[in-house]
């Protein structure tokens, strides 16, 4: 394979030049698929990445560190077309602030109201341009009639792997070692036991490479 495209972390929406909103991304789920990708037959890994403390290292993994969803989504531009594989693992805002002070915002008012638009779903245009033979693979995370949810997404955003996670008080997901998951593609849905993130990283792998074969890429 020679190229694959992996995003991770959050992205951050600036409000003024000191604040910001996010999420609870830690960036560990991209840093272990980033890991395993240099591991396996794979020429180039372009990383791309909102802030996180973990940054991949070796050989093949090129980092571009981003801040904005509208910057990942340059890099993406960037990188995407190229690539066998792209893997959306980053937590990217849904919003952003719609405008941004230059200044910054002083404690004055009573109430303020921040206004958001909305950031790009770059998953979905990933999809609406997905080069033949292309594997795309997002993630979802879902509270409520999971599979259905998550079977939908799949289909709406033209992937060939969605990675669903189940948001409940056992499984938080979010900034921790461990994660239980379910891997859905055309053809069948598995549930995986809750495992580690770098394990889980090397399962979502073979699936890919599983995918691959199907499709006789190199
Ligand atoms: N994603 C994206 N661009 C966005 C938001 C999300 O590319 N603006 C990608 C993420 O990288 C991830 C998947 O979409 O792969 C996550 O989608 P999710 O947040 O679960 O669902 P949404 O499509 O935003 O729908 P909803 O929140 O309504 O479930």
């Amino acid at each position: 394979m020679q190229r694959a495209v992996i995003t991770s972390g959050p992205t951050v929406e600036p409000i003024d030049p000191v604040r910001y909103i996010s999420n609870r991304s830690s960036g560990k789920s991209g840093f272990y698929l980033a890991m395993e990708a240099g591991k396996r037959n794979i020429q180039e890994i372009i990383f791309i990445t909102g802030p996180t403390c973990y940054w991949p290292q070796g050989d093949k993994i090129k980092v571009f560190a981003v801040e904005t969803a509208l910057e990942m989504q340059e890099q993406l531009q960037r990188f995407g077309q190229g690539a066998e594989v792209i893997i959306m693992a980053a937590a990217v805002c849904d919003y952003r602030p719609l405008n941004v002070a230059c200044q910054k915002i002083k404690r004055d008012a009573e109430h303020l109201t921040l206004e958001l638009t909305k950031n790009p779903d770059l998953l979905l245009e990933l999809g609406q341009q997905k080069p033949t033979g292309q594997i795309l693979v997002g993630y979802a995370a879902e509270t409520n009639d999971i599979l259905d949810n998550a079977r939908k997404k799949f289909l709406r955003k033209n992937l060939d792997l969605l990675v669903l996670n189940e948001i409940s008080a056992n499984n938080p997901a979010f900034n921790c070692e461990q994660n239980q998951v379910y891997l859905i593609t055309a053809q069948n849905i598995k549930k995986l036991a809750t495992m580690e993130k770098s394990i889980l990283a090397s399962h979502i792998w073979d699936e890919i490479f599983f995918l691959a074969s199907q499709q006789h890429l190199p």
